[in-house]
């Protein structure tokens, strides 16, 4: 295994080539400029914390995506080796597939495979959202698939892996509209036997669970959380957060709580629909978007629950086992608007600590 800096394991050469079938290589930077004609700006796909993606074409005629590290910083350095050391590790159809990096003087970048329908962000309030092509059975599908690929890295993937950036701009979609899990950097490994990661906090406004905004406490139920946020997101097109008059912000979860309570489930269904869904689906993901996005984590299902319920495979769960007194509040009463965090500057930088829920100790496994 070639290891890089701080933390910075990739998957190196020695597994590489030792692993029959390897997915992925590494690239040069030549062949990566040739391939995005420059990083040309017409190429580009997307924009994140990270930096700008571009697509591309190798010599072989496949497409690819490649995400290029906007400023060299030792964060950065340390998020590009996440990503890649964990992609490099998992393998499912619902996960983003990496076909490699290139690592040449401060030049970071990583090869995937590229994805034709991009993100559900840009289906919901992007670039796509005027075409409409997210039909009710595109969404079930892209719930479905999504919620495949958080519950391999929680349940198959060893060591376990949180995600801790699940949103709407990483979820990627192929040309068929399956969800690919995208977006590795922020991701952490658990190790066995620990219940929690004690971390810094990082991933996007809306979507963090309470425990984990206010505590660092990360788990796989934490994903849990987002992914109900998704849910909602999914089947309303509304924002995780919106901003209503004078300053105040509503989660998701307040505006739909309310509509599910007073049994006006429809009204939570993006009127882009035009009424066509499957109402018998309907009342099956918003539950299920209910008890992820429950505060305390102890309430949440896991991921292997939350897609037996979304098939609608274990009796369905009422609304009385859904919190109703919470007695804390969602984001929405403390944080700003879609922004991206990452916690450094309020909170102390410590070291990440294990926790297997009895004792604490420092991390040093990454
Ligand atoms: N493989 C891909 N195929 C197509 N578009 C992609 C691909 N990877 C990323 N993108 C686009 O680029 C955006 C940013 O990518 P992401 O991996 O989330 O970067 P960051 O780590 O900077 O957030 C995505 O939201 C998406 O729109
Ligand atoms: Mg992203």
């Amino acid at each position: 295994m070639t290891c890089f800096g701080a933390c910075g394991c990739y998957p190196g050469k020695r597994r590489g080539s030792s692993r029959r079938g390897a997915h992925w290589r590494i690239f040069t930077l030549k062949e990566l400029q040739a391939a995005t004609n420059n990083f040309n700006y017409d190429n580009k796909l997307g924009e994140g914390g990270f930096g700008s993606v571009y697509w591309g074409q190798l010599w072989d005629g496949s497409q690819i995506a490649v995400k290029r590290l906007k400023v060299w910083s030792t964060k950065a350095d340390m998020e590009f080796s996440v990503e890649v050391e964990i992609l490099g590790r998992v393998r499912h159809k619902n996960l983003l597939c990496l076909r490699g990096y290139c690592v040449e003087g401060q030049e970071r970048l990583i090869v995937y495979d590229y994805m034709p329908n991009l993100s559900l962000l840009s289906h919901l309030y992007g670039q796509f959202a005027a075409e409409g092509l997210l039909d009710w059975p595109k969404r079930m599908t892209i719930a479905l698939g999504s919620g495949e690929g958080i519950a391999y890295l929680h349940h198959l993937a060893t060591p376990r892996i949180i995600h801790r950036d699940i949103k709407a701009s990483n979820i990627l979609l192929d040309s068929d509209f399956e969800a690919r899990v995208a977006d590795f950097g922020f991701a952490k490994l658990i190790p066995d036997g620990a219940t929690h990661v004690t971390t810094r906090v990082k991933g996007t406004l809306g979507y963090l669970a309470p425990e984990y905004a206010m505590w660092g406490k990360a788990s796989e139920s934490c994903d849990v959380y987002s992914f109900g946020i998704l849910l909602l997101e999914l089947i309303s097109g509304k924002k995780p957060i919106e901003k209503l008059e004078h300053g105040v912000k509503r989660s998701i979860v307040e505006w739909a709580s309310p509509l599910l309570v007073e049994g006006k489930v429809k009204e939570i269904v993006d009127p882009k629909l035009k009424g066509m869904y499957d109402e018998e689906e309907l009342q099956r993901v918003v539950h299920v978007a209910m008890l992820c996005a429950q505060i305390a984590p102890e309430k949440r299902p896991n991921m292997v629950e939350v897609l037996e319920m979304l098939k609608g495979k274990a009796r369905n769960v009422e609304m009385s086992s859904v919190e109703k007194d919470d007695k804390v509040q969602h984001e929405s009463e403390c944080a700003g608007v879609g922004d991206e965090i990452s916690n450094e500057k309020t909170r102390p930088a410590v070291g990440d600590e294990i926790s297997n829920g009895n004792e604490t100790m420092q991390n040093s496994v990454n």
